[in-house]
Order: C-alpha cells, then sequence, then structure tokens
C-alpha cells in the first residue's frame, strides 16, 4: 500500500485532507443554512446520537473522499444546542479485517453511555471473497472524541439460518441495569428486528426475535429504533424498511415483554412521508426529550428515487433534518416536532401574524424566503375550498406545489417543476375529522422544504435544488373560499456553513 492511501487509514490523515479539502466547499452556493451537513464529501444516516457530558453528539455515515456513497467512517460533530455543530475528527476509521472493505466500512450503530466512557456499536462490513459479511462491533472514548476499537471484535456474528450479508444497525439500550441490543436482520426473505443481552457491552447473548414481518412489513429493516415513550409504559419500534414500495420509515407503537423478549404493536405508522428522510435515530437528551433525526436523502432501490441531488458538484451530499421532538398522543399515534432550539435562528418576522380570507381561484403572495419558516393556521371551520396550495421558491416560471387537498384529505408535495433537476409527488393522508383548525409549520432551507402538518402528526420532507433567488412564497385558494390565521414568516439565520 503506497504511503498516501496508508495515512488514508489513520484518524489524522483523514482529518488533514478533510482540513484540505473543506476550503473549496464551505462557501459553496448550495451548502445548507440551518442543517448539519458534511464539511466535505458524502454523508448518509445519522449514528450514535447521544447526549454525553452536556453536549449533543452526531456522529454519521461518513465517505470524506468523494461526494458518492464508498467505504464508510463515522463522521462525528458536536453541539450545545442542536443548531451550531463544531466538526470533530471521524470517530470511526475502517481499518480493521472486518470492517476495511471498499464497499463495505463501518455500518451504522449507535451510543450509549457505560462506566463514563462513551461506547460505539456499530456494523463492520466485509467480503473476503464469499459475499459481503456484517457483524456487530464495538468502540469506546474516554473524552468523548478519541475512539479506541475494541481488540475481540466482532462482538456479534450473525446466527445460522440467516442472511450474514443482512445484519446490521445494532441499536443499543439499558433496561433494569442491563444492556439490550436490537439489529436488523433478514431471514427467508422476511425482515426480523433481533433482541440480544449483555452485562458488559462485549459479551452477547440472544434473547428472542424482538418483532419480524410476515411479508406485510418488508424483507429487511435497516437502522432499527427501540424506546419507551409517553406514561403508559408504551414501546416504540422504528425502522426503514426495504421491500415495503413508499413506506420507508415506520413506526410501531405496542407492549414490550423482557421476559419473553417479544414485542407486540397495536398501532403503524409513517415517521416522514416524504422523499427525503430515512433511516431516523432517536435519543434521550438532557432535558427528558425523546429527540430524532433523519438522513434527508433516499436510496437508489426505492421505487421513485431519481438520483441524489446536483451538490456532488460542489464536492459535497447529504444533510440531516430537522432535530425533532417524538411526541406520543391520547390515541398512540406519534407526533414529529421540530425542536424549540431552531425558533432561536428566527430574524425580525418579515410576516408578522397576519389573517387572509382568500377567494376561491385567489393567490397572494406572502413574501421571499429559501432559508425560512413560514407557520400558519388552516381555519377549517371557516374555510369551503377544496384545497389550499402553497407554492415554494417561485421564480423562473418555477415552484414546488405543495396542496393541502381538504377534499380527498390528502397532502401532496409536488416537485416536478421546481428547478429543472428534481421530480416526482409524495403523498400523505392528512387527518380531516373533527379538525375545526390545522396548524402548519413549514421549513425551508436552500436545498430542502420539511413540512408539519396537524401538530407533526403528518410530516414531508423533500429536498429541491432551485437557485437562492427563486425565494418566492405563494397561498391560493381553490373551489371556494380559504380563513389562513396568523400567518407568519422568518428568515432563519445561518447556523452551520
Ligand atoms: C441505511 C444503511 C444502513 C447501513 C448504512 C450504510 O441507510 O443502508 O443499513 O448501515 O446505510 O452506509
Amino acid at each position: 500500500m503506497n504511503q498516501l492511501l496508508a495515512r488514508r487509514k489513520t484518524c489524522e490523515g483523514v482529518t488533514d485532507y478533510i482540513a484540505q479539502a473543506r476550503e473549496g466547499v464551505l462557501d459553496a452556493p448550495m451548502r445548507q443554512h440551518y442543517h448539519f451537513m458534511p464539511e466535505v464529501g458524502w454523508m448518509n444516516d445519522p449514528n450514535g446520537l447521544i447526549w454525553f457530558r452536556g453536549r449533543y453528539h452526531l456522529f454519521f455515515q461518513y465517505n470524506p473522499f468523494d461526494a458518492f456513497w464508498g467505504m464508510m467512517h463515522w463522521g462525528h460533530a458536536v453541539s450545545d444546542d442542536l443548531m451550531h455543530w463544531e466538526y470533530l475528527p471521524p470517530a470511526l476509521i475502517p481499518d480493521q479485517p472486518c470492517d476495511d472493505h471498499p464497499k463495505g466500512g463501518c455500518f451504522s450503530g449507535s451510543a450509549i453511555e457505560h462506566d463514563g466512557k462513551l461506547y460505539l456499536v456499530y456494523t463492520g462490513t466485509t467480503n473476503e471473497g464469499d459475499g459481503f459479511k456484517q457483524t456487530q462491533c464495538v468502540a469506546w472514548s474516554e473524552d468523548g472524541v478519541r475512539f479506541e476499537k475494541y481488540a475481540g471484535n466482532p462482538v456479534l456474528t450473525a446466527p445460522a439460518g440467516y442472511d450474514p450479508a443482512n445484519f446490521r444497525d445494532p441499536r443499543v439500550f439499558a433496561h433494569d441495569g442491563v444492556f439490550y441490543m436490537v439489529v436488523g436482520a433478514k431471514k427467508s426473505e422476511r425482515a426480523q428486528a433481533l433482541l440480544y443481552r449483555s452485562e458488559d457491552l462485549l459479551q452477547w447473548e440472544f434473547v428472542n426475535v424482538l418483532a419480524e414481518s410476515r411479508g406485510e412489513l418488508g424483507y429487511m429493516w435497516e437502522c432499527p429504533d427501540f424506546f419507551p415513550l409517553g406514561d403508559e409504559g408504551l414501546y416504540v419500534l422504528m425502522f426503514s424498511p426495504m421491500g415495503l414500495g413508499e413506506r420507508k420509515t415506520v413506526y410501531l407503537v405496542g407492549e414490550m415483554d423482557f421476559k419473553t423478549g417479544r414485542f407486540s404493536h397495536h398501532i403503524s405508522g409513517e415517521t416522514d412521508w416524504g422523499f427525503d428522510c430515512y433511516a431516523p435515530q432517536s435519543f434521550l437528551d438532557g432535558k427528558g426529550r425523546r429527540l430524532l433525526i433523519g438522513w434527508a436523502n433516499a436510496w437508489d432501490w426505492m421505487p421513485w428515487w431519481k438520483d441524489w441531488g446536483p451538490t456532488y458538484k460542489e464536492g459535497w451530499c447529504g444533510a440531516m433534518t430537522l432535530p425533532r421532538e417524538v411526541v406520543m398522543l391520547p390515541d398512540h399515534t406519534l407526533a414529529f416536532r421540530p425542536v424549540q432550539e431552531v425558533e432561536s435562528l428566527r430574524d425580525l418576522p418579515l410576516v408578522d401574524g397576519c389573517d387572509l380570507l382568500l377567494k376561491g381561484g385567489e393567490a397572494r403572495a406572502v413574501g421571499c424566503g429559501a432559508a425560512a419558516e413560514l407557520d400558519f393556521t388552516l381555519d377549517l371551520a371557516h374555510t369551503r375550498a377544496s384545497a389550499v396550495l402553497l407554492r415554494l421558491r417561485v421564480g423562473n416560471g418555477r415552484a414546488v406545489e405543495v396542496a393541502f387537498d381538504l377534499a380527498n384529505a390528502e397532502l401532496r408535495a409536488d416537485r416536478n417543476n421546481a428547478d429543472g433537476w428534481s421530480r416526482g409527488t409524495c403523498r400523505a393522508p392528512l387527518p380531516m375529522k373533527g379538525r375545526e383548525t390545522m396548524e402548519v409549520r413549514v421549513f425551508l432551507d436552500m436545498d430542502s422544504i420539511e413540512i408539519f402538518a396537524d401538530g407533526g402528526r403528518v410530516c414531508q420532507s423533500l429536498n429541491v435544488f432551485a437557485p437562492a433567488e427563486q425565494d418566492g412564497i405563494e397561498i391560493e385558494a381553490r373551489g371556494g373560499e380559504a380563513s389562513v390565521r396568523d400567518l407568519r414568516l422568518w428568515s432563519l439565520r445561518r447556523s452551520i456553513h
């Protein structure tokens, strides 16, 4: 191996490379203003989210050497407020026989604190010539910055009868003084989440199949997440299913029996209905909130996928969704709400609580914003319109059209005429029954739009690659009048480069 390649197998070598490469990238025009993204290169899933010694740690799937997916590292950043992030040296470098294949590496996983140290549990992916092999591995850190891999890795291999190429994304947690790990697995073309237990995070014993697909929930669950929520003793199992059409971030709510290691659910829902939210992971923060962050992009095996967008031309690709707070509602469905910290980015309001009564067919310009927040309430009791249309990133004869289709109880975001690049329409059922009002919050960043309707019960995230000056915002009533209340618009300040 030549010297340069050998250096790229060390944390110092990778950090030096990033320090040089980032100069040309940080001020590139398509960079997001307040969504986390890598300094350079490619990023996918959030990993190892944790509140550790008073700071937020975000790790992520990372290929610093190219703006496309490749051998996976774990990138690392820390924050005090979830909005401003400081990049740290990569936490995991693919440098072990079990995790250093060029089309493998250190795949997704999670973090936990134990004995004052920060432990990372991740999937090593390799191929020794007889197919990909995924195993679970451990690393730890005393200071939360420099990580050491366990010499006894891997700590877990796929059980007999399971596909060794689909055994990944360990989610560790503690319950009653015991550590547990949930791993995504595939058996006989069906997805399973396997449950293991351990006293020390190094020796693991199989407990049971926590939950499984009988065909109706896909053939593999990527990035399973499992956590208690609310005050009724219920648990949430969340995963990104493969082989389930347009459903790609599913949550199940139900009961956990730690004696048998089985989870049984009575609710199933969607974490995000948009094109661009995948592999979300949650964690509990110092304020007791259950927070969730997803990768704001998608994979080529998804039915509507086109590509990862044009930011590769600027030497980077990938961003995270806004951090969202997960809330259990009285009917045991979940709501996902942007964390309050995002309000600290608001500039003086451009529109400050305006009420609009729109006639059928009437469109109004509301203001401008490419990095902005727009909030309003649809007053359904005084609305006869069959649909309320919101046009975002308007300009150059283009726009993203978001339809609140009240007649058909559907939310649709259409990006076919958005930017000459993106395409597709994503849909979500809009709960209308018994609603007098519907709260809507929209977050625009340079390349992304996130819509939270009905208090976060319906979320849609999608990427859009329009130029910054294409920033108009319009609202229109169709098929009757619409009452829109308390409309507010802010520019959001830049918190990240
Ligand atoms: C999900 C995923 C994971 C895997 C990682 C590889 O997006 O496919 O299952 O660990 O990405 O980068």
